[in-house]
């Protein structure tokens, strides 16, 4: 099957929403940025890429343990962890229009201004300068940027922005009906730090030897400055994270390992082409607070190349902030060395959400003159990898008469318990493979009059459009998960 390149999001957009997959939230009221609900269709397929990702980072391995902790994150974890202070965005707003943007997306030579306000902030915490002066600098700076490379704003095209500012993406809200210290909480920025905050649960139940890992799956929450191309950048996701302790040393070697499996998992797992893959290490400049190195698979979205997953080396930071903030001993204690350190973590992770559109735009194919290059209506197909096609097997009669009909029903109430079967009766039986192979089902099976003869039916292929006959005991022994 050759490969389509989609120059636009749009028709995945339109596919989601006339065939059920995904919507963007509370449409009725004109929608909400960065927000979307998942459709039947949608949220079947996201199960299962959870379900695959589950089975194979934590069932089939014995020192992976499973955890879903609470999204509620009382402050005082994020302070320790850093993200009160620096789970930042530089924003920039428009002084004319105000309009607000990251200023790093913005501005191609991305580290140019943050690397001035950085500066200023260092310079006055080092004291090298004091505020005003500093302040007065970095001004002068940005000003000069802007003149220089004549940013105009996208909206109303005049040319004068604020300062870049950091600004915080955690959504604040508090425990309780008491305001105040103690009660302040956020809805979490990543899934990691429930893990951080359970690994002396973890230590203390299971007793694992090092390495080993805690993983996790569920939403997490950024207050986005922009959104955009559709689920790529949305303000509440699902991760599906790893953090894998590993003894101090042994960091760059699991590292690498953990890359190879990640890929593995995209290619194999999720049926990735190579070629939509590609590979980016984060400048040291450009790190997060608390990783060493960081690298992402990115993959070819019609927008470009964009970050599917990524990895850091977040060394023993967050426990050792964990530590000290909560005064418990966070140490591990090795029995074969009697040494007492505490871990390096690994931490693989991946957006479910990137993860479903990426699948969807890998998988789409328009065929302008059908499927047979002999037509005059363009059939549309989403050739999903079969396991993580939302419906399996769609159940079709030829005709709705002469019992062909009620047969059907049977066959599908005997496959429901076994597989994700749908039932389709209405139109003609070529207009209903077209409407199934839109939504990736890559079975079809039609009951016609030789099934009443001779209890067999036929199963077409969604990929080769094959259609083979078997018997209907059969059918069960072949769709049973
Ligand atoms: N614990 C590490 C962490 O959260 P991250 O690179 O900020 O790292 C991990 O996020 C993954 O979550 C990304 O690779 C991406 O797939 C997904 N992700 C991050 N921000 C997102 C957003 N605003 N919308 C959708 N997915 C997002």
């Amino acid at each position: 099957m050759e490969d389509q390149k989609l120059s636009s999001l749009d028709p995945i957009v339109n596919l989601a929403k006339r065939r059920g997959f995904f919507f963007n939230t509370a449409e009725l009221y004109g929608g909400a940025n960065g927000l979307f609900d998942l459709g039947p269709l949608g949220l079947e397929m996201t199960n299962r890429i959870k379900q695959l990702w589950w089975r194979w980072f934590v069932h089939e391995r014995s020192e992976v343990y499973g955890l879903d902790a609470a999204i509620l994150t009382p402050a005082v974890v994020l302070e320790a962890s850093g993200h009160t202070e620096s789970f930042t965005d530089p924003l920039i707003e428009c002084l004319n229009c105000h309009i607000r943007l990251r200023s790093d997306h913005y501005l191609e030579e991305e580290s140019e201004e943050i690397f001035i306000f950085r500066w200023r902030d260092e310079a006055i915490k080092q004291r090298k300068l004091g505020e005003s002066r500093a302040t007065e600098e970095a001004h002068a700076a940005w000003i000069k940027l802007q003149e220089e490379k004549l940013l105009t704003c996208p909206n109303c095209e005049t040319v004068h922005f604020t300062e870049p500012r950091q600004f915080n993406m955690m959504f604040k809200t508090q425990l309780g009906a008491v305001e105040g210290a103690g009660a302040d909480a956020y809805l979490r920025p990543e899934t990691a730090q429930g893990i951080f905050t359970n690994y002396k649960n973890i230590l203390d139940a299971f007793h694992p030897k090092l390495p080993f890992g805690i993983a996790q799956i569920g939403k997490s929450f950024r207050n986005e400055i922009t959104t955009g191309n559709s689920l790529y950048r949305v303000r509440e996701m699902e991760q599906a994270e790893l953090e894998y302790f590993v003894k101090p040393g042994e960091d760059e070697a699991t590292f690498e390992y953990w890359k190879g499996e990640w890929y593995r998992f995209l290619t194999e797992g999720l049926g990735i082409k190579p070629e939509q893959l590609r590979e980016y290490e984060h400048v040291k400049e450009k790190l997060s607070h608390y990783s060493k190195r960081t690298i992402d698979f990115e993959f070819a979205f019609p927008f470009g190349w964009g970050e599917l997953t990524g990895q850091a080396n977040r060394t023993d930071y967050d426990l050792k902030q964990h530590m000290e903030r909560s005064g418990r001993d966070l140490t591990f204690f090795e029995e074969a060395t009697r040494e007492r350190f505490l871990p390096y973590v690994i931490e693989p992770t991946l957006g479910i959400g990137r993860a479903l559109l990426a699948v969807l735009c890998g998988s789409y194919k328009e065929y302008p003159n059908g499927r047979d290059g002999q037509g005059t209506e363009m059939e549309t197909v989403l050739h999903l990898p079969h396991h993580l096609a939302p419906v399996q097997v769609a159940i079709l009669p030829l005709m709705k008469k002469d019992g062909l009909a009620e047969r059907a029903q049977e066959i599908f109430k005997q496959l429901q318990p076994h597989t994700v079967a749908v039932y389709d009766e209405t139109g003609a039986v070529g207009k209903r493979y077209r409407r199934q192979d839109e939504i990736g089902t890559p079975w079809c099976i039609t009951i016609d009059y030789q099934t009443l003869d001779d209890g067999t039916v036929t199963i077409r292929d969604r990929d080769a459009m094959t259609q083979e006959r078997i018997s209907v005991e059969a059918l069960v022994q072949r769709f049973s998960k």
